[in-house]
């Protein structure tokens, strides 16, 4: 790979991380694509490539290109946070060609093998059968072991470099990042302890870990884009996470309605979780207000305003603003409280909200730092959007409103056929099966088609 103009090896690292993320963000949406032909004509690749399967090979792609460019994204901006490079590159490297192999190899193998037989076999070396990271066994080990390195890479380099803020958060986030991927791991035949400790991944991931994560590349992408004074940026930081982590990690009790765990996590979820859009909201300010804020001192000064160096890749963080307060606030705060969830649960709603909540709060700020490495691998000195960048930007942005919005209208026509009307009976899913949304169940119910 030509990689002129960058001097340090973790950038270069960098960019690896977010060419693999790249290629699988694409292999998401194919796979998505397939389970949504699939909705419409169920016959489609019957036996070959079944909705099960499909589905799964897009919601695992969907996460692991999200861990590949948050790996990138830490490697991009750690020489220019600690001032050195990074410590322990070599390793770095490895790791990243062991966790791409093995990545490789569970793909084709769900792809080829797809099931097994219902025993440990399984477990080890096809899947796991748990949403979203379904990564069988052995490759477990290996990803806990890249993430450890990775881990320590970024400790080695903070404790010899500048520890700004930033770095320190960020230390303290992959360190729990690291650590809740093995509550994932271990089995159980007791349906509710396994959904229990499954929380753990899905829900502290995405509703603390993942976000402040992203509070702290928020930061770093206004110092980096608008020149934002970091005293400022770094008091919002401390400010996102300490309410993120004190709304999100209770939070979790809205996924502890229904599934056998004691009645005192309704309170406990519905109080929490309500919570959690309020360090969304300050984020969505912290970043729109920053970026009026250093117009405002340029225009003062009679300079030009805008101040941006890659526009680009500012698009993507401000619609991260956005759609980080939509996707997760607004969608996630529909549906959390039990009394509207005893409704919601399992409908297409849910299905609205995870598209707009990951596409809002990760994806657009993931490919803002992928915007980032473009230009600093290519050496130029301020990146403008182009007639390309604005089309490729609206059309992917109009797609996900225009499947959020038809998945909330599916979501509403479930909740009134299959919950209100006819409660959550087996004649109710079955009468919903004639509605708009009718295949949704035909395909994931197959025996019954
Ligand atoms: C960026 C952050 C978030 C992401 C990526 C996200 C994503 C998701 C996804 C994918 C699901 C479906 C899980 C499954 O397959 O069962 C889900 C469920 C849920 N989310 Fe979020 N979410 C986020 C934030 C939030 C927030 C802030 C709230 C509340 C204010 C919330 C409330 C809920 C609830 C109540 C459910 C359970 C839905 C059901 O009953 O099936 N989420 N979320
Ligand atoms: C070409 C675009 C896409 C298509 C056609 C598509 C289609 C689908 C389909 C058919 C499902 C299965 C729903 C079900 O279980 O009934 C699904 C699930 C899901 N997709 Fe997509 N998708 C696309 C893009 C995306 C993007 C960009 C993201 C996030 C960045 C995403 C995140 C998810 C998530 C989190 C789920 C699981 C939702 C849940 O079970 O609640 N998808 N998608
Ligand atoms: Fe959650």
């Amino acid at each position: 790979m030509a990689n002129s103009y960058l001097k340090s090896e973790s950038k270069k690292l960098a960019t690896w991380y977010f060419t693999v993320a790249a290629t699988l963000f694409g292999a998401q949406l194919l796979f998505g694509l397939v389970a949504a032909i699939q909705y419409v004509m169920p016959g489609f690749l019957f036996e070959i490539l079944d909705f099960s399967v499909a589905r799964m090979l897009h919601i695992n792609a969907l996460v692991v290109w999200m861990v590949f460019a948050m790996f990138g994204s830490v490697y991009w901006l750690l020489p220019d946070e600690t001032g050195i490079e990074t410590v322990g590159i070599g390793l770095g490297k490895l790791l990243f060609w062991i966790f791409t192999a093995a990545v490789t190899v569970v793909v084709l193998v769900y792809i080829f093998v797809q099931v097994g037989p219902a025993d440990e076999t399984s477990i080890w070396f096809i899947h796991e059968g748990r949403e979203y990271i379904e990564a069988p066994r052995w490759a477990d080990f290996g990803i806990t072991v890249v993430a450890l390195g990775f881990v320590a890479n970024l400790f080695m380099t903070g404790m010899k470099g500048n520890r700004s803020g930033i770095v320190t958060v960020l230390m303290a986030d992959m360190i729990a990042f690291a650590g809740l991927y093995l509550t994932g791991m271990f089995y159980t035949d007791n349906i509710s302890v396994d959904q229990f400790w499954w929380w753990w991944v899905i829900h502290l991931w995405v509703e603390a870990t993942w976000e402040v994560f992203v509070g702290a590349i928020a930061a770093y992408g206004l110092i980096t884009m608008i020149g934002a004074h970091r005293k400022v940026v770094e008091m919002w930081l401390w400010i996102e996470v300490s309410m993120l982590f004190g709304s999100g990690i209770l939070g979790m009790g809205h996924h502890y309605f229904w599934i056998g765990t004691p009645e005192y996590w309704w309170e406990i979820g519905a109080l929490f979780s309500a919570l959690e859009p309020l360090p969304l909201v300050a984020m969505f300010i912290h970043v729109l207000y920053d970026w009026g804020k250093m117009q405002g001192e340029q225009d003062a000064q009679g300079k030009e305003i805008s101040v941006i160096t890659n526009r680009p890749a500012f698009t993507w963080f401000v619609l991260n603003a956005f759609g980080n307060f939509l996707g997760a606030g607004i969608w996630g705060f529909f549906h959390t409280l039990p009394q509207v969830n005893l409704y919601t649960h399992g409908t297409q709603f849910t299905s609205a909200h995870g598209h707009l909540a990951f596409f809002g709060a990760y994806a657009t700020i993931l490919v803002g730092m992928m915007y980032l490495a473009v230009q600093g691998k290519n050496g130029i000195k301020i990146l403008h959007n182009t007639r390309s960048t604005i089309f490729a930007t609206s059309m992917i942005v109009g797609g996900v409103v225009g499947m959020t919005v038809a998945l909330t209208i599916a979501g509403y026509s479930d909740v009134i056929i299959s919950r209100a009307q006819m409660g959550a009976t087996w004649a109710g899913s079955r009468n919903g099966m004639e509605t708009i949304n009718g295949y949704h169940y035909i395909c994931r119910i197959p025996i019954l088609s």
